[in-house]
This record gives structure tokens, C-alpha cells and sequence, in this order.
């Protein structure tokens, strides 16, 4: 079984990823700045590697070996403001280009966690890979992801690559973004859900189909193809809160605040190029995916307890 050199193996998807890998038998080489996540894993798996790695600044041509796959997910991963922009473009361009350089022609190929913010807001619904308007960023974060696929792209002869465009994900660790907000900080607390407008819908997608479209994305043989992952199905953000509400037992009414500039109308992806090349299938509707999220929920106590495991 090949070896899966994993960066930001400490995060949100990387620990849910990592967990899976090792599930299938694969040698994991986690680099990450951090470890507390990958701890417990550690103690107990021989095939597991930790590595802490700073992905600007290290050498990373030392933890790529011939034939290894690549799994790059570090990256300054969330929506980013002026202040941040410097440090945003270092990790996600530089240290993506680093990256490739560590791969070197050993790698037997990366792939890259990308975003559906590389689109425009006023996208065409479904979105499609290469749909009219293409890939038209309109933030910082969405710049920098870009940026990093072109980067990619322009190595392919060097490393072949696979590039995932998430959706809007959710799931146990992140305590962040809409429903990440509700199940960690607000409904365990007894306090009311904001909703900023109220009309929009999104392509909420589990965590776990995520982590099953990056196990894909290791072994098909479409390389140097940029794909979709989300669900093809959008929910409205009113029926998104009235589910984890109602799946946590919950009485409270969402609180509705003003919509937001940056927050897109419809976001919906066209997943049919994953389903035909990937063979990537999501089984995860909303209310199933807040359902099992719930099983593993922390109790409130826990959540308040442990910030630093739940809160990055
Ligand atoms: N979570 C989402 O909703 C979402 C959606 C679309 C795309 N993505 C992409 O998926 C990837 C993983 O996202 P996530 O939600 O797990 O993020 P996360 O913030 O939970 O994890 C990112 C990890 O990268 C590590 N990291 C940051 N800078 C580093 C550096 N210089 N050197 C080494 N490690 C570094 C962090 O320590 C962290 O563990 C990112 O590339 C992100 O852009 C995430």
C-alpha cells in the first residue's frame, strides 16, 4: 500500500482524513505546525508519522519519497481580511509552491483542497467546473486558493495533480460557519441561531463525503483534473437551522439578522464531472449528516471545557 504524506493532517478534514486512510491501510505521514488532534492516533498506530513542518519554511523535500501521494490541505482556510492577506497569499501560494517543490518528481501525485470560493457569487447555478463565467474569485481567500491551482497546474509535468473544489462543509471539529456555529456555540448553550438574511441556499456537504472524495482523489486514474465535491443539492439556510435544531431537541427560534455582501444567493454545485471520472457518490443528506454529527457531539461541558480542541 502506497505512503500519503498529509499536510495540515492536524485540521478540521485532515484529522477526519487521516483516520480514514489508516482505515484503508495506508502509511500516513502527517505534517502539520500542530499535533493536539493527531495525539491519541499517534499512540496507537505504527503506520502513522508525525512530522511538525512548517509548509513556507521547511524542506519538505526530506518527507517525499518516490511514489508517495500527496495530500495538501494546509492552508490559511478560512475567509480572509486585509490584515491577513500577506500571510494568507505566503501559506496558500508559497507554501503550496513549496510544496510542489518538495514533490520534486518523486510524488506520485497531489491533490489539492481548493474551494467553491474561487467562484463568483453571481455564478451560473449548478455550478460546473468550467461553466461559463469560470473561476472569478471575489475575496481574498478565493485569490489565494486560485492562485494555488494555477501554481499546480503549471507543475503538472513535474507532479500530477487533482484538484477538489469542497462546497460548504460541515461536521464534528469545526466549531466555525454557519452550522458549525449553531451545534457548537450556540444550541448546546441555550442560545438563538443567527441567520443573516434568510433566503440563501447552500450545498451543505458532511465532512465524511469529503474525506471519501479525497481517498478517490488518491487513487483515480483522471489526473490533472479540477472537480466539484459537494452534494447537487441545495438546502435553504432557514431548513439547514430548523434541522440541527430540531435533530438536537432543541426549542430555540433562529434569530434573523441582516444578509450579508459576501454570503452567495444560491451556491449549488453540478457534481456530474466527480460522479462520471471520480465515481465520487455523496451519501450524506443534511439531516443525516446532523445526525451522526450529533452522536459524536461533545456534551456541552466538553465544549466549554476544551476550546482548544474544538475551537481553531
Ligand atoms: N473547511 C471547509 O469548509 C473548507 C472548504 C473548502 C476548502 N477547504 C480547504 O480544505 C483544506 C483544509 O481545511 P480545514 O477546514 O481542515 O482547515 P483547518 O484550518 O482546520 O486546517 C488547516 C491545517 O493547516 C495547518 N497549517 C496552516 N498553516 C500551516 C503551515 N504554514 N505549515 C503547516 N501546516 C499549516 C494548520 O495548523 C491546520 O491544522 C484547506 O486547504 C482549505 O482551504 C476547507
Amino acid at each position: 500500500m502506497k505512503r500519503v504524506i498529509c499536510t495540515g493532517a492536524n485540521g478540521f478534514i485532515g484529522t477526519h482524513t487521516v483516520k480514514a486512510l489508516l482505515d484503508k491501510g495506508y502509511e500516513v505521514t502527517a505534517l502539520d505546525l500542530n499535533i493536539e488532534r493527531l495525539r491519541e492516533l499517534l499512540g496507537h498506530h505504527p503506520r502513522l508519522n508525525f512530522f511538525k513542518a512548517n509548509i513556507v519554511s521547511d524542506d519538505l523535500s526530506n518527507f517525499i519519497q518516490e511514489g508517495d501521494k500527496v495530500l495538501h490541505l494546509a492552508a490559511v482556510a478560512h475567509f480572509i481580511t486585509r490584515k491577513d492577506a500577506l500571510k494568507a497569499v505566503q501559506v496558500n501560494v508559497g507554501g503550496t509552491i513549496n510544496v510542489l517543490e518538495g514533490c520534486n518528481k518523486k510524488a506520485e501525485r497531489i491533490v489539492f483542497s481548493s474551494t467553491g470560493s474561487v467562484y463568483a457569487s453571481n455564478v451560473a447555478v449548478p455550478i460546473r467546473e468550467n461553466g461559463e463565467l469560470g473561476p472569478r474569485p471575489e475575496n481574498y481567500y478565493g485569490w489565494s486558493k486560485l492562485q494555488a491551482e494555477r501554481w499546480i497546474q503549471n507543475y503538472k509535468k513535474l507532479t500530477p495533480h487533482v484538484i477538489l473544489r469542497y462546497g460548504y462543509i460541515y461536521g464534528i471539529l469545526k466549531s466555525w460557519g454557519a452550522i458549525g456555529d449553531w451545534m457548537y456555540n450556540k444550541i448546546p448553550k441555550g442560545e438563538a441561531p443567527l441567520i443573516y438574511g434568510g433566503q440563501q441556499t447552500n450545498d451543505f456537504t458532511y465532512v465524511k463525503d469529503i474525506v471519501e472524495a479525497n481517498l478517490l482523489a488518491l487513487e483515480t486514474p483522471y489526473i490533472n483534473e479540477t472537480f466539484n465535491i459537494g452534494t447537487g443539492r441545495a438546502v435553504n439556510i432557514r431548513d439547514a437551522c430548523e434541522a440541527c435544531l430540531s435533530l438536537s431537541g432543541s426549542t430555540l427560534n433562529a434569530k434573523i439578522e441582516p444578509s450579508r455582501s459576501f454570503d452567495y444567493p444560491i451556491f449549488l454545485y453540478d457534481i456530474a464531472k466527480a460522479r462520471t471520472l471520480l465515481r465520487y457518490s455523496p451519501k450524506w443528506t443534511l439531516r443525516e449528516g446532523i445526525s451522526d454529527m450529533l452522536k459524536e457531539m461533545p456534551t456541552q461541558k466538553e465544549v466549554i471545557n476544551a476550546p482548544k480542541l474544538l475551537v481553531h
